[in-house]
């Protein structure tokens, strides 16, 4: 294994040995190919530089206890990029190809996986782009499925613990019927101004409200929302957010905690009544909400400055089956490395 300061990592990009490739050329996708280049060659008049076509997907291996690697929920990784794909006209990667490729670059890299006890991760990064030459606006014939991998730190460097949120009602992350629920790099380039105005500002990161009516929570930078009140997990049901696998994954242990679970529209006023509020995403699992502020009218929205109990259960046990500490129940784990 390397020498590195895992728990000192931040969420940023180092190099690491391989990362694997496949092309899709003539209708088909070619065969899986390592690379330890860093670089793409690429046309300068690709699709994905001019029009967007371009796709990515964010998840993580973890190291366990028992030195086994595993990875968290890929097939739901790789419907969610099919998806993406037929949202802005990409041929679809097949799940099967997809988890080939998670694997291999997983394997390939394994040196670069933290360690358990530093709760840093390997961060794993899809990447599907457009690549033949356009000057008029449509798809490619031609695309490069790609995937990388990098240590990232854990999350949380001092516990878990809560951060401010702030509505920003200048900006829109995408509209109701654009690609907010797709994974395309022009939703991020979207969220950048906003994003920095809430850092200028103090805050962790910026919430969106629906695009349509600026009444109801969409989601949060990189992240969804959720609410606990009433022994009862409430999340935004919204057609411009992502539908994000952890908020999936934090449904289903809602459920299981025997908590009701209502996904629909959440009135911004309705941040009043909620005991607990979070954002939720491969990230941090959990980011727990202090309080959320609404700059045009003034208002605040206290959850309290210590992460909610049920918050902090939630996460124990999402953390602990992403770790192979808790019982996969759910068979949302595969492991890679043995
Ligand atoms: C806009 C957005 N929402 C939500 C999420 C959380 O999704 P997931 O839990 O699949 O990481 C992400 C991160 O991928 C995101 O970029």
């Amino acid at each position: 294994m390397k020498d590195l300061d895992w728990s000192n990592l931040s969420f940023g990009y180092m190099p690491t040995d391989y990362n694997v490739r496949c092309y899709y050329r003539n209708g088909k996708w070619g065969e899986i190919e390592v690379c330890s280049d860093e670089y793409i060659k690429l046309h300068m008049a690709s699709t994905c530089l001019h029009y967007g076509q371009e796709a990515f997907e964010g998840l993580k291996a973890y190291r366990g206890k028992d030195g086994k690697v595993r990875v968290f929920r890929m097939d739901e990784n790789a419907a969610r990029l099919q998806s993406t794909c037929r949202g802005i006209l990409m041929p679809e990667v097949p799940t099967e190809l997809f988890e080939e490729m998670v694997k291999k670059v997983v394997r390939l890299n394994q040196e670069f996986i933290p360690t358990y006890e530093s709760g840093a991760t390997l961060y794993v990064r899809p990447l599907l782009i457009g690549t033949s030459a356009q000057v008029g606006v449509h798809p490619s014939t031609e695309y490069l499925f790609t995937i990388f991998v990098t240590p990232v730190g854990p999350y949380f460097k001092g516990g878990f613990s809560t951060n401010p949120y702030v509505i920003i009602r200048d900006y829109d992350r995408s509209a109701p019927l654009g690609t907010g629920i797709y994974k395309v790099g022009g939703n991020y380039a979207a969220s950048l101004k906003a994003n920095a105005l809430a850092h200028e500002k103090g805050y962790a990161c910026e919430f969106y409200l629906d695009a349509k009516e600026k009444k109801y929570m969409d989601e949060c930078g990189a992240a969804n929302f959720f609410g606990i009140k009433n022994n009862t997990y409430v999340t935004p049901k919204s057609t411009s957010i992502l539908p994000s696998i952890t908020n999936k994954s934090l449904m289903q242990l809602a459920e299981d905690l025997g908590m009701k679970v209502e996904r629909r529209q959440i009135p911004e006023d309705e941040l009043e009544t909620f005991e607990e509020a979070g954002a939720c995403g491969t990230a941090a699992v959990i980011s727990p909400i202090s309080y959320i502020d609404d700059l045009d009218t003034g208002k605040r929205y206290d959850f309290g400055a210590e992460p909610g109990k049920i918050s902090k259960k939630l996460y124990d046990t999402l953390r602990a089956i992403q770790y192979g500490d808790e019982e996969d129940k759910h068979g949302w784990v595969s492991i890679v490395i043995d």
